[in-house]
């Protein structure tokens, strides 16, 4: 994405060629801060404490974390080590798992030599690759938000509601929900995307909400709990979300939240699509509710909240009494049969593992 004159994506190699750089989500949007990440504990520092957040950036933060680990020690236990010391940091992503396990397939049959080369190759493709699949991701949604606007009259917009940041900060670049988005208002469809909020780290209000400004697509913050009332009186005509983790039954496990906008969709008869590349999809589970960790995440984050004074510092505030206490579960679970379909690189899956299968065979 361009933040002013210049194309960044969400991170990349440094000067040095072993430490890389990243925006520290934490700012936006009052900031845009790039820091420097130069060890893999500054890298799981960076993933725990949400500095980068989204399953796919999540990742390939940590593949580099790996490449880096790799310089200083490329024996097998050091890679086990990495393996495990970058695994817990975030358990419900099931990205970071699958980036770990690539770097492991690809780093264990050579060489400890040519390990640390070889890492930082693997990590550069996989943040390519992340890129190349959002492209397509936005192709295949595209297709859905032309059929919407066919429906409409012209200048209509078609209004499209969206749950946390699923966007290029969550990614490398495009972002998932969001590529359709964008590559609906570059073809010149009118869109308008409502941002929930997204309580409580706001990444609807300071991510998406930033995203969506500097594409110039029309857009407009609602509290979390309008969406059912927006839906009820005509306002939205799709839903598109990102996830976290997408079981092989076609369940979608996303940011706290996403679920009871699948059910107000079900009830007003609005399709509820996600979008994810396949790196997403958990292939050794099947009932999400069950089997899927959710991240249970700090009170604070609840009772204490970032903002921008008028005079222009970003401070903390309380808004809960001091002795009350806060649970704060991350992500909730969306049963399939709540789910329009699966918007993946290959195609509209069906939410089942029949239309999962039919799209990925090789891993019937
Ligand atoms: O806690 P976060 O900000 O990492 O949660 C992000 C989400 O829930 C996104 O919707 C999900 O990672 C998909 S990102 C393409």
């Amino acid at each position: 994405m361009n933040v002013g004159e210049r194309h960044f994506r969400t991170i990349w190699l440094a000067g040095d060629g072993r430490s890389v750089e990243i925006i520290d989500q934490r700012w936006l949007p009052h900031e845009f801060r790039v820091v420097t990440l130069k060890t893999v504990d500054e890298i799981a520092t960076a993933i725990r404490d949400m500095w980068v957040r989204g399953a796919p950036l999540i990742g390939v933060t940590a593949a580099y974390g790996v490449a880096m680990h790799m310089l200083d020690d490329a024996s097998d236990a050091a890679l086990d080590n990495v393996w495990s010391h970058l695994h817990e940091t975030r358990p419900t992503a099931i990205n970071l798992r699958w980036a770990l396990d690539e770097m492991a397939r690809t780093l264990k049959p050579l060489p400890i030599e040519e390990r640390a080369a070889a890492a930082y190759a693997r990590a550069a493709e996989i943040a390519d690759e992340d890129v190349e699949l959002n492209r397509a991701i936005g192709r295949h949604g595209l297709t859905l938000i032309r059929q919407i606007a066919a429906s409409k009259k012209p200048n209509e917009p078609v209004n499209i509601l969206t749950h946390c940041n699923a966007g290029w900060l969550a990614t490398v670049d495009y972002g998932t929900a969001t590529a359709p988005i964008y590559l609906a208002a570059e073809e010149g469809i009118p869109v308008h995307v409502y941002v929930d909020e997204t309580r409580p780290r706001n990444q609807g209000a300071q991510l998406t909400a930033w995203e969506m400004a500097g594409h110039g697509v029309p857009h407009t913050l609602v509290v979390d709990n309008a969406g059912g009332h927006l839906m009820q009186h005509g306002m939205v005509d799709m839903v598109i979300v990102g996830t976290d983790r997408t079981t092989a039954q076609g369940d979608v496990c996303n940011k706290i939240g996403t679920y009871l906008k699948a059910l107000a969709a079900r009830d007003n008869a609005i399709p509820f699509y996600v979008a994810l590349p396949s790196p997403t999809i958990d292939w050794t589970v099947g009932d999400g509710v069950k089997e899927i960790p959710i991240e249970e995440r700090s009170g604070d984050e609840v009772s204490l909240v970032w903002g921008k004074t008028a005079a222009g510092d970003v401070v903390q505030v309380r808004i809960s009494p001091d002795a009350t206490p806060a649970a704060n579960p991350a992500f909730d679970v969306t049963p399939a049969r709540l789910v329009t379909g699966l918007i993946t690189e290959r195609g509209v899956a069906e939410a089942s593992a029949e239309g999962l299968k039919a799209l990925f065979p090789e891993r019937a």
